[in-house]
């Protein structure tokens, strides 16, 4: 289940998603979303906004140092790659051909030059207008709406790589869905790769609908540099992390590190939080003029890391006592993300384990504290003392001698998991997954048939295992749990370190139990994934069930 949406809605919204992109066939990518082959991780660079609003220093020579930094500070290396404009670049009426014009003094040389140039350095540039008849400044710019295709193929004839779309100005009737699909069409047909950035401030619930329109949607109003209003926004975007996935991202808005509003332990966690929420990394800052604390904190390769890390799972909130946070977040590597955030006014001791993390089948854990870089050793404990608004973010990693499974047989959920994490209630054993506490689902049920043993999760859905090479065969019955009566759209799939060993193919809420089996030999991990479909992860309870290795 999910955040009390009406089932019959949820069932308009899954077909009139799955009439926008064809039929789902066989095999699904991992983690589909929209088919533009673009954000595979969270997108990183720059935007002016927060930094300048409409101000006149917003200009051709700030573009410019902007894209000179990224290279001699270090940012390119560091990942961020594209250099975007916000609004007030064009003039506020369209030419005789209705064609946008660039402001002649901000941007003497249009923007073609602008982009040229930022693509001379190796780096991408993006731009920004609104899905309504005016853009969002109180000057008012022309929006798109009415004239989607002219103004994507002029964005494409300029090299435009990256546009973000407003939601300001007359909306003509449409819903968000009809101008945003509108736009998405008009870029595509551009044949110009470029990545669709949907800003209609969670109006309308865009993580419900938006993950084969755009590549990442504002999910909150606009952010400002005070810690109130990152703290807002944190706990308005943390509770979303069923909706992100590979390609489409919950987006809390554009960093302000930088911007002298905040502290730099207050930046630290709102670059931590975003990092372990799988934003988009837009830097707000004008780096010409940034000190050095903030190149420190946007240039911490092992928080960008998580951020940009290939599993692409959003980190859950595992608690959040009296303001004391605990979010978790599986990696692609076998690690887990632990930060440990303090919203208070006081320093407080903030605790959690490997186990509750789900992390498993270790003697001990390292613990790297990604700011301080000190390395620990825990047996299970994982505990810092946090100053107020400060994150300690951990990358938790197993250490010691694994045990492997037993000769013969066994089934999955008698072995001890590695890594487990599902996204909607915890990883249940002989039971399917409920809705959110641990041991609330019911007798595994797929199509009519009943298990005893297997595992019930909630797409999207990691639990590895360590084998050692000693196993043969992986084998299961699965599908979607008929506790979501027809609902739900998922594929099963088993993986090892990037090698796909065996998919289910897409299974829905209303079919029989698929068989499954995997050849194991040599295989160290044994990992499965359950992924959710185009449509968005709604009731996708999924079974492993009467699952087993076979090992010798
Ligand atoms: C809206 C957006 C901001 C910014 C401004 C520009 O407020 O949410 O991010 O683009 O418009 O006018």
């Amino acid at each position: 289940m999910r955040r009390g949406i009406a089932l019959s809605a949820v069932c308009l919204l899954v077909l009139g998603v799955l009439t926008l992109v064809g039929p789902v066939t066989g095999t699904v990518p991992r983690a589909a979303a929209v088919e533009n082959g673009l954000a595979r991780t969270p997108a990183m660079g720059f935007n002016n906004w927060n930094a300048t609003h409409c101000r006149a220093e917003f200009n051709e020579a700030m573009v410019k140092g902007i894209a000179d930094l990224f290279v001699s500070r270090g940012l390119k290396d560091a990942g961020y790659e594209y250099v975007n404009i916000d609004d007030c670049w064009a003039l506020p009426n369209r030419d005789g051909a209705g064609n946008l014009v660039p402001d002649p003094v901000r941007f003497p040389n249009g923007i073609k030059a602008v982009a040229d140039y930022v693509h001379g350095k190796g780096l991408k540039f993006g731009i920004y207008t609104s899905a309504g008849t005016k853009t969002c400044d109180t000057l008012g710019f022309p929006g798109g709406i009415g004239h989607e295709q002219q103004d994507a193929n002029l964005f494409a004839s300029w090299g435009v790589d990256y546009l973000k779309y407003d939601n300001c100005g007359d909306h003509l009737g449409q819903s968000a869905q009809q101008r945003y699909t509108a736009m998405r069409d008009a870029l595509n047909n551009t044949g110009r790769p470029i990545l669709f950035s949907i800003c209609e401030w969670g109006q309308n619930q865009p993580w419900d609908w938006a993950q084969p329109i755009g590549n990442s949607w504002r999910t909150t109003g606009d952010i400002s540099d005070n810690y109130a209003s990152m703290l807002g926004i944190f706990r308005a975007n943390v509770g979303l992390a069923i909706d992100a996935q590979r390609g489409g991202w919950n987006d809390p808005d554009m960093l302000e590190v930088g911007n002298g509003g905040m502290t730099d332990t207050e930046y630290r966690s709102h670059f931590s939080l975003w990092s372990m929420m799988n934003a988009p990394l837009l830097i707000g800052a004008d780096l010409r003029v940034a000190n050095q604390a903030a190149y420190d904190i946007l240039t911490n390769r092992d928080v960008i890391a998580l951020d940009q890390d290939t599993l692409g799972v959003q980190a859950t909130e595992l608690s959040n006592a009296n303001g004391l946070h605990v979010l978790t977040k599986p990696l692609d590597n076998g690690d887990v993300a632990v930060a440990l955030f303090n919203e208070t006014g006081t320093s407080a001791q903030i605790s959690t384990t490997a186990a509750a993390a789900g992390l498993g089948n270790a003697p001990s854990y390292s613990l790297r504290d990604l700011w301080t870089k000190a390395v620990t050793s825990t047996t299970g404990a994982i505990a810092a003392t946090v100053p107020a608004h400060a994150t300690v973010v951990y990358r938790v990693s197993r250490t010691g001698t694994f045990a492997t499974p037993p000769a013969g047989t066994t089934q999955v959920s008698a072995l001890p998991a590695s890594l487990s994490a599902s996204a909607w209630g915890p990883v249940e054993l002989d039971r399917s997954n409920g809705e959110r506490a641990g041991g609330d689902g019911r007798t595994l049920t797929i199509g009519g048939t009943t298990y005893a043993r297997g595992l019930g999760v909630h797409a999207r859905s990691e639990v590895r295992y360590y084998l050692g090479g000693r196993c043969t065969s992986f084998q299961a019955w699965v599908g979607l749990d008929d506790e979501t009566g027809n609902e739900g759209s998922v594929s099963l799939e088993v993986w090892t370190a990037g090698r796909q060993l065996a998919t289910s193919g897409v299974v829905r809420g209303t079919d029989p139990p698929r068989r499954i089996t995997a050849d194991l030999t040599g295989v160290q991990y044994l990992h499965l994934a359950v992924l959710p479909t185009v449509d968005g992860s709604r009731y996708d309870h999924a079974d492993w069930a009467d699952a087993t290795v076979t090992c010798s």
